[in-house]
């Protein structure tokens, strides 16, 4: 097109970006790449090619990894890692810094580089990912030096592996590297197979910044190379792709101690109520869904607009469709540029084509006649069940529904099994306040969209994945208390004693469902003895049935989220009153059940109570400040239903130190006592006397290790916690795959229940889901 037919038509004339720096770059290295290990690049193994999506075009030879790669590349990140985490905080801090400033520096580079290797608009990667990339490094930096005055009692994990997705290459570099170094761990990163080159560049580059050997090393290659990473000698596994291969690495890594966090999938909604400022509404869905040609892990891809507006919502949005650019992603004027992959293509194409439902609506706008591009898509008129509100399309298209009142709103958005993020047009800002605590979800935007920043946790709940990314909570993952504990010695058993002394009327104890004393199902009972011998009295042998019920009881009793703080630190009160009158009668008993003292627990018990009373209205959130016209509100939410293993070694500390803090938080919980259950049994009745809404407190007695699986097995339960001397870490995590709820599991490790460290923040952030809540806010 000549300039002139540009002022004639005053259609979009070309801008392109030059391709010629970044071209440079991958020849100067051959345009083949070995691994990047120990500060240096390997010679180039077997190699596959990456491409340009847009053109199909051949960009390099990258090596596959094999098991030996990343067992070289994990033994060079060990061998770092204590130099590393030793050097003073203000070192770490600058070696962060000097990697922002180079980023900033090579950012033109960058940009075009990932624009090649991905197919993502230059716009994007130049005005969003890299500058995010730099802030991610910069604020880490921050980190990095106030860790050791803010967290004295934390250690680095030691060696992490990250596995990364190919929709923000360096973006998802930066979200793993920057806090894994900041705390004092070393690396090793397998980027994605579309997009390795990113990565490589950014290995290259932080040899300027004069990292030092070894703490950050990169290995290429395809899922057999991630497979090979998770069951590596490392510490942790951070993960960002799908739900399936995260579904996989939790079950890899069950029971073997590695710190995991996964950021999966979503299906997130995005609501427009009929008094939104709908212009501005269609302009968030740009960004929502075609930014990055919707291959956004959090991508406002389930479109619901209330009814009154729907029409014309629906026309506005066509009209702003058909002005949509698809083409070459260097160029400037490009709104939506390539799909990263043909079977990524493939894969929407095929979503689409398969669905019999709805009106399809494509945007008009040419496509390029090579690479891989797909148009602008609007699916409105699907039902709730549809594969396509369901399923993730990772691409394009958007698909829609209508609702009524905002009641429904919450219904359908709520309705998918993922909980990544949400969306909320209004201009009512008492409405937009009211929906978003209601959405299950880890990030709501509020009159706006894909808002990121490092400051503001990032992450998911259900089988969107667990652990939050950037904030403080964020550095939280790469982190662990420095002094290790003990092993745990299993508890061993009370044997049955050949001429049991029977004291008093036999008592069976039932089990605690729903604020009522209920007969187990199995119709078993076992009997309880002390350790001089004498029969104590029964308990309840709990089955899965149970557990079943113990969990619907939990999920009847979820009002209690929604009670204040101030309530829930009152019932806290009452209970330790409560639990002070009968102190005595609890002190005999516990001396009866282990042949010791039982003051001493029954007192720290009381006090812990206590603590969390205070505790359930102060554990407050935060308003982070992030660089836009807005706060990000990290709120602090109850997960749901929380299963919990008890200690066998304090059998009334350990039942208070693990209840109070959930209950205080607003969860609902389902308890399996250790080895002195009766312990817990007789606490029913101070349950009953201390306002506890029925539900809210559930006791199922019988054996851990089936309970356990029945548990964490449960897909209505929303994290499973273990302080069970039997070794049940293994099975828990394992079952807990099915879906991805959270875990908190002792990996076989003793804790002293008598110690302050066994109270306060880290139960508190185990009970909790942070929320980041993005609200306009100043000028
Ligand atoms: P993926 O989950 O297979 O790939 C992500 C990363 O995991 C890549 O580095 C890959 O090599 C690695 N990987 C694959 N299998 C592995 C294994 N068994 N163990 C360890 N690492 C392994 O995602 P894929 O196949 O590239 O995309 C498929 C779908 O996944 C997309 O259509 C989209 O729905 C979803 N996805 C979601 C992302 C997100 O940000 N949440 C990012 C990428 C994909």
């Amino acid at each position: 097109m000549t300039i002139k037919e540009i002022f004639d038509s005053m259609a979009y004339g070309p801008a392109p970006e030059s391709a010629a720096e970044a071209l440079a770059w991958i020849a100067s290295h051959n345009a083949t790449f070995g691994h990047y290990i120990d500060g240096s690049f390997t010679a180039p193994g077997q190699t596959f090619i990456t491409r340009n999506p847009a053109t199909g075009q051949p960009l390099a030879q990258v090596t596959q990894g094999t098991a030996e790669d990343v067992a070289r590349a994990v033994e060079a990140a060990r061998r770092a890692q204590p130099k590393w985490a030793r050097l003073p905080a203000f070192r770490r801090a600058e070696y962060l810094y000097a990697l922002a400033r180079l980023v900033q520096k090579h950012s033109r580079l960058f940009a075009v580089l990932e624009t090649l290797d991905n197919g993502k608009p230059i716009r994007e990667s130049r005005d969003i990912d890299i500058p995010l990339v730099a802030r991610h490094f910069s604020y880490h930096a921050g980190l990095a030096q106030l860790l050791p005055s803010e967290h004295p009692d934390l250690a680095p994990l030691g060696v992490c592996g990250a596995i990364i997705p190919w929709n923000f290459p360096l973006l998802m570099l930066a979200w793993k590297v920057a806090p894994a170094l900041a705390a004092g761990n070393t690396v090793v990163l397998k980027p994605a197979e579309y997009t390795p080159l990113t990565a490589l560049l950014f290995a290259d580059i932080s040899r300027e910044a004069g990292l030092p050997k070894g703490v950050l090393n990169i290995v290429t290659g395809d899922g057999s190379t991630g497979a090979a990473l998770v069951d590596a000698p490392v510490d942790k596994i951070a993960f960002t792709g799908s739900t399936s291969v995260g579904k996989r690495i939790r079950e890899a890594t069950a029971g073997t101690g590695k710190a995991l966090t996964l950021e999966l999938g979503g299906k997130s909604p995005y609501i427009v109520f009929d008094d939104a400022d709908l212009d501005s509404a269609v302009e968030g869905l740009v960004d929502a869904i075609w930014f990055n040609q919707g291959q956004v892990c959090c991508a406002g891809s389930r479109l619901l607009v209330q009814e009154g507006v729907a029409p014309r919502f629906y026309d506005k949005l066509k009209r702003r469709m058909d002005g949509l650019r698809v083409g070459d992603p260097l160029d400037k004027c490009i709104d939506i540029g390539a799909i990263v992959d043909p079977i990524q293509l493939d894969t929407i194409t095929r979503l689409v084509q398969d669905n019999p439902e709805g009106e399809h609506y494509q945007a008009p706008c040419p496509l390029p006649a090579q690479g891989c591009f797909y148009p602008p898509t609007l699916i409105t008129g699907l039902g709730t069940a549809s594969p396509l509100m369901q399923e993730e399309i990772f691409g394009p298209v958007l698909v829609s529904m209508t609702f009524r009142t905002p009641e429904e709103a919450v219904q359908l958005a709520n309705n998918t099994r993922y909980g990544l993020a949400a969306t909320v047009w209004t201009e009512n800002i008492n409405l937009a306040l009211d929906i978003a605590p209601k959405l299950k979800a880890g990030v709501v935007w509020i009159n706006a969209t894909n808002l990121f920043d490092a400051a503001a946790g990032f992450g998911g709940v259900r089988e969107s994945g667990f652990g939050r990314e950037g904030g403080w909570e964020g550095l939280m993952a790469y982190l662990k208390p420095a002094a290790r504990p003990a092993a745990l010695k299993p508890a061993a058993p009370i044997p049955a004693p050949a001429d049991p002394q029977v004291d008093a009327l036999d008592r069976t104890a039932k089990l605690y469902i729903g604020g009522k004393q209920t007969r187990p199902d199995s119709g078993y009972s076992q009997p309880v003895y002390s350790p001089k011998g004498h029969l104590l009295g029964h308990v309840g042998i709990g089955n899965r049935k149970d557990i079943r019920n113990a969990v619907e009881a939990a999920h009847a009793a979820k009002a209690w989220a929604k009670t204040t703080a101030y309530n829930r630190a009152q019932v806290l009160y009452f209970i330790a009153e409560n639990l002070s009158a009968r102190a005595a009668e609890f002190a005999r008993r516990l001396e009866n059940l282990t042949g010791k003292p039982g003051a001493a627990e029954v007192e720290a018990s009381i006090q812990r109570l206590f603590t969390y009373a205070a505790w359930a209205d102060k554990y407050d959130g935060a308003a982070k400040s992030v660089p836009i016209r807005g706060i990000a509100l990290a709120m602090n939410e109850p997960v749901g239903v929380i299963g919990a293993l008890l200690p066998d070694e304090c059998p009334l500390l350990g039942l208070i130190s693990v209840m109070a803090p959930a209950i205080a938080m607003g969860n609902t919980v389902v308890l399996v006592p250790g080895q002195h259950p009766l312990a817990a049994t007789d606490f029913y009745q101070v349950l009953d006397t201390s306002d506890v809404p029925a539900g809210v407190i559930n006791i199922v007695t019988g054996p851990a290790p089936d309970l356990a699986k029945s548990l964490a097995g449960h897909m209505d339960v929303d994290a499973v916690w273990s302080f069970s001397s039997h070794p049940l870490s293994a099975l828990i995590e394992r079952e807990a795959a099915g879906n991805l709820k959270r875990t908190w599991v002792n990996h076989g490790r003793a804790r002293d229940w008598l110690s302050p460290s066994s109270e306060g923040r880290t139960f508190l952030a185990q009970a909790t889901e942070i929320k980041t809540v993005w609200v306009p806010y100043g000028e």
